[in-house]
C-alpha cells in the first residue's frame, strides 16, 4: 500500500495544500504510484483516489490525460525520444528507429530484455540540444546513436550489478 510504504512523502507532498484542497496532490502521487508499480495501473489510481478524497475515474481521467504516466507496463528505464520539429530537423526519426532497433524493441516499445521502453514524445524544450531524450525524466542531449548505445549499455551493466 502507498500510504504506508511511502507515508513521509506522501504527508510531505499533502502538507503542500490546504487541507481541503487534497485534489492537488493527485499528479505527484500518481509519480508516487507509477513508480511503485512501474505504471499507473488500477491498484495505483485507487489508492491515490482514497488519499485525496476523489473517485477513481477523476484519477484516472488525469492519470490518462498527461503523456508521462504509463497506463501500461513499462522497462524499468522509459526513454522518450523527442521527435518534434527541431529535432526532426536534426535526425531525430532515423536516430528513433536505429535506437529502437538496437534495443530490438517490439510495436509497444519494449525492448527484448524487458528493462527499457522506447517511445516518441514532442517537444521537451531542449531544441538546440538535438537529439535528444529523456530517460525517466533526466535528459540526455546532443546525442547520436553510439552514445545512446553508450549509455543503454551503462544501464544495463548498472542493473546488471544489483
Ligand atoms: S523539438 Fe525536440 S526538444 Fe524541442
Amino acid at each position: 500500500m502507498l500510504k504506508e510504504k511511502y507515508a513521509d512523502r506522501i504527508q510531505a507532498i499533502l502538507a503542500k495544500y490546504p487541507p481541503d484542497r487534497k485534489r492537488s496532490a493527485v499528479m505527484s502521487l500518481l509519480y508516487i504510484a507509477q513508480e511503485e508499480y512501474g505504471w499507473v495501473n488500477q491498484q495505483g489510481i485507487d489508492e491515490v483516489a482514497e488519499i485525496c478524497d476523489l473517485d477513481p475515474t477523476q484519477v484516472n481521467s488525469i492519470a490518462g490525460f498527461y503523456t508521462m504516466y504509463s497506463e501500461k507496463p513499462k522497462g524499468k528505464y522509459w526513454l522518450h525520444v523527442c521527435v518534434d520539429l527541431a529535432c526532426a530537423l536534426s535526425g531525430a526519426d532515423e536516430f528513433y528507429e536505429n535506437l529502437k532497433a538496437y534495443l530490438e524493441a517490439d510495436v509497444d516499445g519494449n525492448s527484448k530484455d524487458g528493462l527499457f521502453t522506447i517511445e516518441h514524445a514532442m517537444c521537451l524544450g531542449a531544441c538546440d540540444r538535438a537529439p535528444m531524450m529523456q530517460c525517466n525524466f533526466h535528459f540526455h542531449e546532443n546525442l547520436d546513436l553510439e552514445k545512446a548505445k553508450a549509455l543503454i549499455e551503462q544501464w544495463r551493466a548498472n542493473e546488471a550489478k544489483k
